[in-house]
């Protein structure tokens, strides 16, 4: 009978019954804030985690990789280096981002390059790096942190709006263009979160944005990281081009 069950029988009949105990994981930004965070989600199940970082001591208990994602040449580098002590990485979080926030009268086009150069090009580099072995592997999780911001737009934010929303139809055309070899694409789009990206906010810019959040709250790391792991996760095995909100419903209906 073609009832669920029977659906993900053969699901597990052709897949094989999902992903072994400790897989090799990597988490780009993995030294601090979300990634971070992230990093030690996946670590904690068991899973053996790489992070990329650029400069000082990054934490302990991962497989740290120096690496700057704008620059192809030391994305290769980083995973020849995983690929060496783990094995082919089978879950990619693409988490690295940056902005450099400006009105558009006052945002040079440097500045407008360097945050798509990061947030979506850098995103690209290590995607396309991580495909490789996703294909040979014939299996593969690909989880890349947009924001709540790339769907709802934010005065002073353009550069990094235009990089986080270039994700989802970037996630989505990959979701549509490797479905078929079992690798899925799936974006998460965080509201505010407290990390080093936010401390450079105003008190005042703080107590405003968090009188538009209907959870009334900034989110922790962790919470991102819940669903980063769901999304990685066998529970998710049928989930690939979502857009999914960690936002405290800051941005509700779009
Ligand atoms: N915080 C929020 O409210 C919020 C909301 C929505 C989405 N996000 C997104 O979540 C992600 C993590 O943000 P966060 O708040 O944790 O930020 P964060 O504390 O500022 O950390 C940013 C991370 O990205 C890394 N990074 C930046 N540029 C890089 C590059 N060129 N190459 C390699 N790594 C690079 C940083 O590495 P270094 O330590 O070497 O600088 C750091 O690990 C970002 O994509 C951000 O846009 C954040």
């Amino acid at each position: 009978m073609a009832d669920g069950t029977d659906r993900f029988s053969t699901y597990q009949t052709v897949h094989g019954k999902g992903d072994p105990l400790s897989r090799s994981v990597l988490v780009t930004g993995g030294n601090r804030g979300i990634g971070l965070a992230i990093a030690r989600a996946f670590a904690e199940a068991g899973d053996k985690v790489a992070i990329t970082y650029r400069s000082g001591e990054p934490p302990a208990g991962f497989l740290a990789v120096k690496c700057d994602i704008t620059d192809t040449e030391q994305v290769e580098q980083a995973y020849k280096e995983i690929e060496e002590k783990h094995g082919p990485v089978e879950v990619l979080v693409a988490n690295a981002g940056v902005t450099k926030d400006q009105l558009l009268m006052r945002m040079s086009e440097e500045d407008f390059s360097a945050v798509l150069d990061t947030n979506l090009t850098g995103t690209f580099r290590v995607v396309k790096r991580a495909n490789r072995g996703m294909l040979r592997a014939k299996k593969g999780r690909v989880v890349l942190i947009s924001s709540v911001v790339g769907l709802l737009g934010s005065a002073g934010q353009a550069n990094y709006a235009a990089s986080k929303a270039g994700l989802v139809g970037f996630a989505r055309s990959l979701a549509r263009e490797l479905g078929s070899r079992n690798i899925t694409f799936n974006v998460v789009a965080p509201g505010f979160v407290d990390t080093d990206m936010t401390k450079a906010l105003t008190e005042e810019q703080r107590t405003s944005i968090v009188s538009q959040v209907p959870l009334g709250r900034y989110a922790q790391p962790e919470e991102i990281a819940a669903t980063v792991k769901f999304l990685a996760s066998d529970d998710a095995s049928y989930i690939t081009g979502a857009v999914i909100p960690v936002d405290g419903g800051l941005g509700m209906g779009h």
